[in-house]
C-alpha cells in the first residue's frame, strides 16, 4: 500500500510515454498521490490533460512559466515529494541527469532534489548498450539511483533485445521498495542467496540443479520491502533482478561463498540457495573430447563449502540471525531440527518436497518455521506469500 505516499512523476518523450498513464492510475489505486513534470518530448507522446485528469493535479512543465514557478517552483516540487520516478528516463534524460545539466523542469528537479529517485529506462536496444549509456547508468547507480528494468522483448523500433520499459505493474512494485525506506526494517541490512550453483567440469559443460530461484528472490523483494538494504547473491536463474535490491550474480557455490563474505556485515542472513553440495575435483581447462579409447571420463568430486554454516560460524561477523532452508521428502520437521543444530543456524524453514508436493520450480509451498522455540507449521501458501510472512517475522524478531 501507498497510502498518503507522494510520488512526483517526471514523464519524458518516448513511446513507452504512454504506461505511465496506466502508471498513475495504479499508484492512484494504491492510496498514492502523484504529480506530474511533462517534458516537452514527452508532451508529443502523452496529452498534459490526460495526465491532469489522472493526477487530478495541474501538471507541471515549464521552468520558468510565471504561474508553475509562482505556484510551484523546482525546488518545492521536490521537497513536497517522498520518490521521483521517471518514465521513461530516455537516453537523453539519463545523460542529463549523469553531467547535471539543468535546461528544463524535469531536468532542474532530478539536479536540485535530495529525495530518492527511480528511473524506468526506455530505448532502442542500441542506445542501451552504446558505451555512453552504459556509463551513464553506472555512474548514477553508484550515486544511489535506482533502476527499474529494462526488460527484454520486442520494441517500437521493430527490433528486439533489452531496452524496453517494465510494465507499470512492476515499476509500481519498485516504487513501494523504495518507499520501504520507513518500514520496520530500515536501517537494517539483509543477504540472501537463491538460485542453484553451476560448478563446471569443463569450459562447456556444469553440474547443476533444478533450483529456480522464485523463493529466495521473493524473500529479497519482500525484505526491501520492510526497508532492510539487501543484497542477494545469485546463481544463474531465469528471473530478473529485483528492482530496489542489490543483486549479485555469481556461478559456482565458492563464488557465492565469496559474495557472501564481501556482503557482511549483516543484521539478517537468510540461505534459500540450492548450493551444489559437489563440484569436481578438478576442471578441465579444454573442452573433455569424447574421441579416444578412454571412453567416458570418470568425475571425482569434491565437497563444496557450506555457505550457511559458514556464516553461522562468522564469529565477530556473524549476522544477528542467521537463516536456512531445509528441502526434506521425510519426517520434515525432525530432519530439519537436526539441520538446524549441525548448521548452527538461528532458524530453519523447511519445505516438503515429497513427490507430488510440487514446490521444486512451483508457485507454491509447504513450510514448518523451526526454531530454537520448536516448530511451526505454515499452511500451504504461495512464495510470495512464505516471502512477506517469513519478511514480517524478520521484523518482529529485530523490533521486539
Ligand atoms: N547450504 C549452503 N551451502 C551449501 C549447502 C547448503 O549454504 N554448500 C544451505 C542451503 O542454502 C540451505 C541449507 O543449507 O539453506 C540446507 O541445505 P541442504 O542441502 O538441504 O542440507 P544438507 O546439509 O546438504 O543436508 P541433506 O542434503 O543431506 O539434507
Amino acid at each position: 500500500m501507498l497510502r498518503g505516499k507522494r510520488v512526483l512523476l517526471i514523464v519524458a518523450g518516448g513511446i513507452a510515454a504512454f504506461k505511465s498513464l496506466e502508471l498513475v492510475r495504479r499508484l492512484r489505486g494504491r492510496g498514492a498521490m502523484v504529480r506530474a513534470v511533462l517534458t516537452e518530448a514527452g508532451a508529443e507522446f502523452v496529452t498534459p490533460l490526460s495526465l491532469q485528469a489522472l493526477t487530478e493535479d495541474k501538471v507541471y512543465r515549464d521552468l520558468f512559466s510565471l504561474t508553475d514557478e509562482s505556484e510551484m517552483g523546482h525546488i518545492q516540487l521536490s521537497r513536497d515529494a517522498d520518490l521521483l520516478v521517471v518514465v521513461p528516463a530516455t537516453a537523453n534524460l539519463l545523460a542529463k541527469m549523469r553531467a547535471g545539466i539543468a535546461d528544463d523542469l524535469a531536468s532542474t528537479v532530478l539536479l536540485a532534489t535530495d529525495k530518492p529517485v527511480l528511473v524506468a529506462p526506455a530505448m532502442n536496444v542500441r542506445m542501451w548498450q552504446h558505451p555512453a549509456t552504459v556509463e551513464n547508468i553506472q555512474v548514477l547507480r553508484q550515486r544511489g539511483v535506482l533502476l527499474v528494468g529494462p526488460t527484454e522483448g520486442d520494441m517500437a523500433c521493430g527490433e528486439f533485445g533489452p531496452g524496453r520499459m517494465s510494465e507499470p505493474e512492476e515499476i509500481v512494485a519498485a516504487i513501494e521498495q523504495a518507499l520501504g525506506a520507513g518500514g520496520p526494517l530500515s536501517g537494517r541490512r539483509a543477504l540472501v542467496t537463491s538460485g542453484p550453483t553451476w560448478e563446471p567440469i569443463d569450459p562447456v559443460r556444469y553440474i547443476a540443479n533444478r533450483s529456480s530461484g522464485k523463493q529466495g528472490h521473493a524473500i529479497a523483494v519482500a525484505l526491501a520491502r520492510l526497508g532492510a538494504s539487501t543484497t542477494l547473491v545469485t546463481g544463474p536463474t531465469r528471473l530478473a533482478d529485483p528492482a530496489g535490491v542489490h543483486t549479485v550474480h555469481i556461478e559456482s557455490a565458492r563464488e557465492m561463498l565469496e559474495a557472501c563474505s564481501a556482503a557482511l556485515p549483516a543484521d539478517v542472513a537468510v540461505c534459500a540457495a540450492a548450493v551444489a553440495d559437489w563440484r569436481t575435483a578438478q576442471q578441465a581447462g579444454q573442452k573433455i573430447k569424447k574421441g579416444g579409447n578412454a571412453g567416458p571420463p570418470t568425475l571425482e568430486l569434491a565437497e563444496n563449502p557450506d555457505i550457511l554454516a559458514s556464516l553461522a560460524a562468522a564469529g565477530a561477523k556473524r549476522p544477528g540471525l542467521v537463516i536456512g532452508f531445509a528441502a526434506e521428502t521425510e519426517t520434515v520437521v525432525s530432519h530439519a531440527t537436526e539441520k538446524r543444530r549441525r548448521k548452527g543456524c538461528d532458524w530453519i524453514v523447511a519445505n516438503d518436497v515429497s513427490p507430488g508436493s510440487g514446490t521444486f520450480g512451483g508457485d507454491d509451498n509447504t513450510v514448518h518455521l523451526v526454531s530454537e522455540a520448536g516448530s511451526e507449521d505454515w499452511p500451504r501458501m504461495g512464495k510470495d506469500a512464505v516471502a512477506s510472512r517469513l519478511a514480517d517475522r524478520i521484523a518482529t524478531f529485530f523490533t521486539a
